[in-house]
This record gives structure tokens, sequence and C-alpha cells, in this order.
């Protein structure tokens, strides 16, 4: 079955041809040129770069896989959580499409396609546990089957990605910062300054269930209080700061993955989202089949930021079950999992 996939539920404007769980194409228009210099998405300017690249890049998309609309047996788009402005522009034009060529059409939840992205390339058997972790979420399921998933915690606060890039912006690295944090944290000694874990108390939730929360508005003003006493010296100071920043980041996102995964019995663990492309993060979730005997599967890096094949995938799931969607689908910027 070949689908179309859309998403522009931010500031990436992606469209994606898959055929089975062959990605023909994968096309994402970023936006960061635009909001880099406000150090953060203008959501008025993130909806008119939409509507200007959205039918160029759907375009593109079914180019570059060698296929015209004739050759579509569907049509997918990510219908939230995200920026309303947003998440129309990609939802409208993907319904278009649908009604005038007839085909069935499936709205995405976009953490839904975020948290099978890994599935794309790895067989992965339920049941797992996911760690969703980007600019906006950072969250962890008991994913138990398709379309059946428990939150098992979340953060307090500041999701880690919207850390990474406040971080990031504190060390003049530019938007968005995660990237760019990464690499210089290379460089660094993840032990060079003790920045705070934050830890935690188990929150009761949905009865006698344990819940595993994260906090990251913590560590983020400790950075910031520790620049104001410790202005950066040279760049292997900036790189120190930085890898301490982000040994704190991944220790947390481990270690209280590594609980809930306890917790539940779980063997497989799967991370996703624009965060799980980072070095560390990787380095450590693979070395947990080792260490513990938990398979960890992550996307490679260009699945884990926001795309459509990923929107377009998880729509494949649900259609071979039958289920399809009316035109009517609207656009949420809350919708949960
Ligand atoms: O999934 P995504 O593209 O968009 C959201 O749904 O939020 O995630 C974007 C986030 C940004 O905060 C970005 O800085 C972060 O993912 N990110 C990274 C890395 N690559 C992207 N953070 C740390 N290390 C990276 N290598
Ligand atoms: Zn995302």
């Amino acid at each position: 079955m070949i689908i179309l996939g859309v998403e522009s539920s931010c500031d990436d404007t992606s469209a994606a041809v898959i055929d089975g769980a062959s990605i023909l194409s994968n096309v994402v228009a970023s936006q960061n040129e635009i909001h880099a210099k406000y150090g953060g998405i203008v959501p008025e300017l993130a909806s008119r770069s939409h509507i200007r690249n959205i039918t160029i890049v759907i375009d593109r998309a079914l180019r570059d896989a060698g296929v015209t609309l004739d050759r579509v047996d569907a049509i997918a788009a990510t219908n939230g959580p995200g920026l309303v402005g947003s998440l129309l522009v990609g939802l409208c034009a993907a319904k278009a499409i649908a009604l005038a060529r007839d085909l069935p059409f499936v709205g995405v939840n976009h953490l839904e396609g975020h948290l099978l992205s890994a599935t794309i390339e790895h067989r992965v058997p339920f049941p797992f546990v996911a760690l969703l972790v980007s600019g906006g979420h950072t969250s962890l399921y008991l994913a138990r089957d398709h379309g059946d998933y428990q939150l098992l915690g979340a953060t307090r606060d500041d999701a880690a990605g919207e850390a990474y890039d406040k971080v990031a912006k504190m060390l003049g690295l530019g938007f968005p910062g995660g990237p760019a944090l990464d690499r210089l944290a290379a460089k660094g000694e993840r032990a060079a300054i003790a920045f705070p874990r934050a830890r935690l108390k188990k929150r009761p939730r949905d009865g006698d269930a344990a819940r595993f929360d994260f906090s990251f508005s913590g560590l983020k003003t400790a950075v910031w209080q520790y620049l104001r006493d410790h202005p950066v010296r040279d760049d292997s100071h900036a790189a120190d700061i930085a890898a301490s920043f982000q040994a704190a980041v991944v220790d947390a996102l481990i270690d209280t993955s590594l609980a809930a995964i306890d917790s539940v019995g779980a063997e497989r663990f799967v991370i996703a989202g624009g965060v799980s492309a980072n070095s560390e993060l990787r380095a450590h979730a693979q070395a947990l089949g080792a260490e513990r005997g938990i398979a960890a599967f992550m996307p490679s890096p260009s699945l884990c930021t926001d795309n459509a094949a990923m929107i377009a995938w998880a729509a494949s799931r649900r259609l071979e079950r039958g289920e399809r969607d009316p035109l009517s689908t609207n656009a949420f910027a809350d919708l949960e999992l």
C-alpha cells in the first residue's frame, strides 16, 4: 500500500511517500532560518510559511518517490497535538487531495507518529516502554499494542528539547540549539560541573500505578546561575558546560526510563522524538543491552525529528486494521495519545 503522509504540526513542513515499511521519499522543509532571529518559533510566521511551502513539498515528495497521485492508495496527515494554525495547513491540504481523489484519509496523532517511528526500520514486538523526548514532550509510555498506550510519566515543567534549546541559547549556539550543543558536548568533560539531577518523589496515579516524571527547569536555572557566576572563559570551558548539562539530561532520561522499565518488567525500550537524535543518549541506551539485557531501539537520526514518513507509517498501521477517518477530522492543539 502506497501512502502519502503530511506533517505540519510545528515549524517543519514535511511530506513523505511510503510503500509498506520502505520510505520512497521524505521531504522536510525547515523554517529554522525564519525563527532563528526570534530565538524561538513564532506561530503566525510558521503558519504562513507552511502555506507557502505545502504544495511544493507534497509535489517534491511525489516526484522523489517516482509516483503520481494515481499510484497513491491513502492519504494521512497529523491532526494534533501542535500549533493549530500550523496543523490546519497540512491537514487541509491532505484532506483536499483525499476528497479530490476519493482516497481513504487518516488523521494521525503526532505523538503516535514519533512513538512508532522506531518500528519503521526495526521489528519491535509489543509490549515495550517508549520514551518520547522532543522539543514539546518528554513522556514515558507503556505500548501494549498498536493504539494501546499507557502514560507512565511526563515532564512536570520543561521538555528536554526545550531545555537543550534554552541552554544552547545561553551559550550562543543559535536556534534550535540541540544538535549544536550535542556536538559541543562531545569535546567536553561530562563530570566537569556537577549540575543537579532532579529526584522526584513518585506520585501515585491511577490508583496504585507509580508515576515516572521528569523535571528540567531546575537544571536550566542551575546552568543560568553557573554562567552568571562563571562567564565562559574559552572554547574548552564552553564544551565542559555543554557536556555537564548533557550528562545531567541523559542521566535523568535513562535513570527514570529504567525505573519505569523495571516497574512494568519490559524487555524492550524505544526512544523517539527530536532529542533521540542525541549522540550521548543513543550511546547510553545502546549500552543497556549489555548492562541490563534491555534491547533499545531508536530511529535513524533523520527519522527522530519531525517528518512525514513517521506519520504515513502510523497511518499504515491503522489502515491495515481497516480504520480510516472522516474528512470532517479537525486539528487539535492538545491531543492525548
Ligand atoms: O521532534 P522534534 O523535531 O519536534 C518536536 O515535536 O518538538 O524535536 C525538536 C527538538 C528540539 O528541541 C531540538 O533542539 C532537539 O529536538 N534536538 C536535539 C538533537 N537534535 C534535535 N537535542 C539534543 N541533541 C540532538 N542531537
Ligand atoms: Zn515532534
